[in-house]
């Protein structure tokens, strides 16, 4: 134990009142939201076999899992909660009835280097449809997250959200560097999502880097870059095959989201690949508009995830939204609301000798469904006063000897200031 006493892990967060309630408050939004769209909420155990996170393709996340070997076990906390959910699916594919609309609220773990909006645990919105292969299931996805953004405050001209589709970028890159080399487009994928975050000579040294999984020539990788550049889907379509099937699809999401009334937030951004190997179509993220925090959310479809896991072709889509980086924002913006705890009535016996009658009046106001406040002690009332004006409380009931002797409470209103006396039934 240090001298201070324990603390709580560096990057892990501890939850007192006040901050409860405002994460209350988000995922009360979450949870609105997600019903509006017709959405179930399920959950999974925070603990995991290991193997269910670990792939191949070089992704952060994999270095980034807490894992422990118990009983010859080797366990992880779950870094993200798309592989739990496709382990639940699998379990029940074939009686499921589809497409399924599943929500979830976890928290995940990952041993991350901290900045800000990076955390060491956070909770993730998730959202995901299975069963669904057309882009009707992408356009559902992002208008339920502008939906959030509306629901909390915040402003279209605070988020951007950026699309690309996989699909598009590997049908350019088959026809080129990668025609042989399928494998290599996940890990490729990987390294250019780090592109903002460490710039185009670093991603180059990686994406020709002879010992790494991807091996292009300097060439193909500076052909690479290039393409990264478009952030109109005219430029992009300029490197897609005549009679491009990811390019319109992309342009259906497109008409599918002006018919939303989302599409003037919404951008095509050639960079955005995501950094999770199982992405296979369109993929998209949320950014404040100032770019100073990392991505509010992200997600993208993933049709494959579930054969990778042993399981049935089974074609699926959902994003991932933070609480971390989103209460960051709300709070930059003055949008994070300073909620009182919320009382209805503060009970308080004047004396010890009036306490059944004060526990009695509390239980019957408690049973009606009122929040009640029993005053434990026997603190000064005008204490009580205070205490109660500051949680917020609507009335005081107060009953001393006189009122005792009457049958009787006093009640008064804290909002109007106002007093009566009220039966006291037993
Ligand atoms: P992700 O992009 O890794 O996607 O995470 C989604 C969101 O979770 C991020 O945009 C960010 O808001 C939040 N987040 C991630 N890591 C941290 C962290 N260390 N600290 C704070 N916030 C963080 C996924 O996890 C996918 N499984 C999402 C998905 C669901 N795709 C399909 N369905």
């Amino acid at each position: 134990m240090s001298k201070g006493g324990f603390q709580n892990v560096r990057g892990t967060r501890d939850f007192y009142p006040d901050e409860l309630r405002q994460r209350e408050w988000l995922f009360d939004h979450f949870r609105a939201v997600a019903s509006r769209f017709a959405f179930e909420q399920v959950d999974a155990p925070m603990l995991e076999p290991a193997e269910l996170f670990i792939r191949k393709a070089g992704e952060e996340i994999v270095d980034q899992l807490y894992h422990f070997e118990l009983h010859d076990r080797h366990l992880a906390l779950r870094p993200e909660f798309t592989p739990s959910l496709a382990r639940m699916v699998q379990a029940r594919a074939g009686g499921l009835r589809l497409p399924l609309r599943w929500f979830s609220i976890p928290q995940c773990w990952r041993y991350e280097r901290m900045t800000r909006g990076r955390k060491r645990e956070h909770y993730q919105w998730n959202m995901d449809i299975w069963g669904e292969p057309s882009v009707t299931a992408e356009a559902e996805l992002i208008s339920a997250c502008f939906q959030l953004f509306d629901a909390v405050g915040l402003d279209r001209q605070h988020v951007t959200l950026k699309v690309n589709s996989r699909a598009l970028v590997e049908e350019a890159l088959r026809a080129g560097p990668l025609r042989d080399r399928p494998e290599a487009f996940a890990p490729l994928c990987v390294i250019i999502d780090k592109i903002a975050k460490i710039g185009p000579d670093a991603v180059t040294d990686q994406l020709t880097d002879a010992g790494g999984l991807v091996r292009l020539t300097p060439g193909a990788a500076a052909d690479v870059i290039a393409m990264l550049g478009a952030t109109h889907l005219d430029d992009a379509a300029q490197h897609a095959p005549k009679g491009s099937e990811p390019l319109a699809e992309i342009r259906r999401l497109f008409d599918l989201l002006d018919a939303y009334g989302v599409a003037d937030s919404v951008c095509f951004d050639a960079a955005t690949v995501r950094g999770l190997a199982y992405y296979t179509g369109i993929v998209f993220e949320a950014f404040d508009t100032e770019g100073t925090l990392r991505s509010i959310c992200g997600g993208g479809r993933y049709d494959r995830l579930l054969e990778t896991l042993g399981g049935p072709p089974l074609p699926a889509a959902g994003f991932g939204m933070g609480d971390v980086v989103l209460s960051e924002l709300l709070a930059d913006k003055g949008l994070l609301p300073n909620l009182p705890l919320a009382i209805d009535a503060v009970v308080f016996a004047l004396e010890e000798a009036e306490r059944p009658a004060a526990v009695r009046l509390a239980e019957r106001l408690r049973r009606e469904g009122q929040r009640v406040d029993l005053v434990l002690g026997l603190p000064r009332l005008k204490r009580v006063m205070a205490d109660a004006d500051k949680s917020g409380a609507a009335r005081v009931w107060l009953i001393g000897p006189d009122e005792a002797a009457r049958g009787v409470a006093t009640v008064r209103d804290l909002a109007s200031g106002e007093q009566r006396e009220e039966k006291l039934t037993s």
